[in-house]
């Protein structure tokens, strides 16, 4: 039996505020400080679907539909102030959340990059191959989207695996427990093409309203930053057509499933941290693609930066002595890359926030290359690989994993060029490696 749309809202027990009451004039795009609030029901044209706010119910899919979604922090708003609006209508209650939003209520966890960052991989995740993704902005205590779920993906499983995945990975990150997201997101259905570019101006404009920043392509986590220098034609998708926006219009692209040549073009052209000012080129890596053995080093220094590969300068020398104690060779079987891809400047420690924007590749890199083991070389990328702050002398000595391979940890050659007393240790860490892999072939 097929259920009409009003039987499934019947069946669901979802009732749209607004209902289809005949064709209306469209609206002027404006720029607002408050989202557009949704039309009274006169004036509203091809709508199907309306203002609701979701709870626990399942969520009816408008096929084609575009989405302004917003979702926030569990402690963004507080109960009894959402109560203090109960009797308001509607559209001052989505008004008042956006503008109590504002002011950063909580803790306001997503100001923190690393934070932001995953939010943001969360979001470009699935972009392209579940949904187009138009604008999207991560604000300190909310995450704004505009979306168009494509053919045979529900608005509330896209949200409900863009919020899991994330709440998963930042509790990880923080060593958190508990709920992170409020469990209800705002979603409606976005009318025509003026109501498009109003909410994706109120998306991009957010983050200035809001006091963050003085121009809104100077926001870091949001559509609007990737996309400086573009104009896109921003357009409401036909209700019933599988439409997907132009590739132009894509602001993000998705590092999990590119290919070598376009991992390797996007790392060496990458802007999404204050690298790209100081350094020559991006640096992706170098070696065999098909290597079992992998080795991780820190960033590029300044001879990496010139030649854009890895460990070329006096490191670099050392490191190809510690191979051939294990009778590798650079290139063969052997792949070498780092965990940031552009050179600090003055080769400084990586911030959290630069390694939180460069991992994706490097995680791309191991799920194509396939390694059996990982080598970290050096404290920095083990303990941003291990995500830990314990002294380099306590992570050596013992098999580790990541991302379900065995990982040992030695020194990095620079230290050992100024320390060769540890050489000795090296030694042994790479024979724990040797023995590990003598054991996987087993
Ligand atoms: N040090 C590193 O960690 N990586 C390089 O590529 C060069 C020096």
């Amino acid at each position: 039996m097929t259920l009409s749309r009003e039987d499934c809202h019947r069946e669901l027990g979802l009732l749209p505020v607004w209902r289809l009451k005949g064709a209306a004039p469209a609206s002027p795009a404006r720029e607002t400080d408050v989202a557009p609030a949704p039309s009274p029901a006169s004036s509203r044209a091809h709508l199907s679907q309306g203002i609701h706010t979701r709870g626990y119910l399942p969520h009816t899919k408008a096929e084609g539909a575009t989405y302004f979604v917003t979702f926030r922090l569990a402690d963004s708003l507080p109960a009894a102030v959402l109560e203090s609006w109960a009797e308001a209508p509607e559209t001052e209650r989505a008004r008042n959340t956006e503008r109590y939003l504002d002011q950063g209520a909580g803790e306001c966890l997503l100001t923190r990059p690393e934070v932001a960052e995953i939010v943001q991989r969360a979001l470009t995740n699935h972009a392209d191959s579940r949904y187009t993704l138009h604008e999207y902005v991560v604000m300190p205590n909310h995450v704004h989207l505009l979306l168009t779920p494509l053919a045979n993906h529900a608005l509330s499983e896209i949200l409900h695996s863009v919020k899991s995945w994330a709440a998963h990975k930042i509790n990880d990150l923080l060593g958190r427990t508990g709920t992170l997201w409020q469990h209800e997101s705002f979603d409606r259905v976005v009318r025509d093409d003026d109501e498009m570019q109003a909410l994706a101006a109120y998306v991009r404009r957010n983050p200035v309203k809001a006091g963050l920043c003085a121009e809104e392509t100077a926001f870091r986590w949001g559509s609007c930053w990737k996309d400086a220098g573009e104009t896109p034609a921003l357009q409401v998708p036909p209700h019933d057509a599988d439409t997907v926006a132009p590739a132009s219009r894509r602001p993000v692209a998705d590092v999990s499933v590119m290919d070598w040549d376009t991992l390797r073009a996007t790392i060496k052209s990458c802007t999404l941290c204050d690298l790209h000012k100081t350094r020559t080129q991006g640096v992706p890596g170098v070696g065999d693609i098909h290597a079992d053995w992998l080795f991780i080093g820190e960033a590029p220094g300044a001879d990496e930066d010139r030649q854009g590969e890895p460990f070329v300068g006096q490191a670099g020398k050392l490191l190809d002595a510690m191979l051939g104690a294990l009778r590798l060779k650079r290139g063969e079987n052997v792949y070498i890359a780092n965990v940031l891809k552009s050179r600090p400047p003055g080769n400084r420690d990586p911030r959290p926030e630069e390694v939180a924007a460069c991992l994706p590749y490097l995680e791309r890199q191991i799920d194509l290359i396939q390694p059996k083991i990982i080598v970290a070389v050096g404290r920095i990328a083990a303990q941003n690989l291990l995500r830990t702050d314990t002294p380099i002398g306590k992570l050596r000595g013992r098999v580790h994993q990541y991302r379900g391979l065995p990982l040992v940890v030695t020194y990095h050659p620079a230290y050992l060029l100024r320390s060769p007393a540890d050489k000795a240790k090296a030694w042994e860490d790479l024979v724990l490696a040797a023995g590990t892999m003598k054991n996987l072939r087993a």
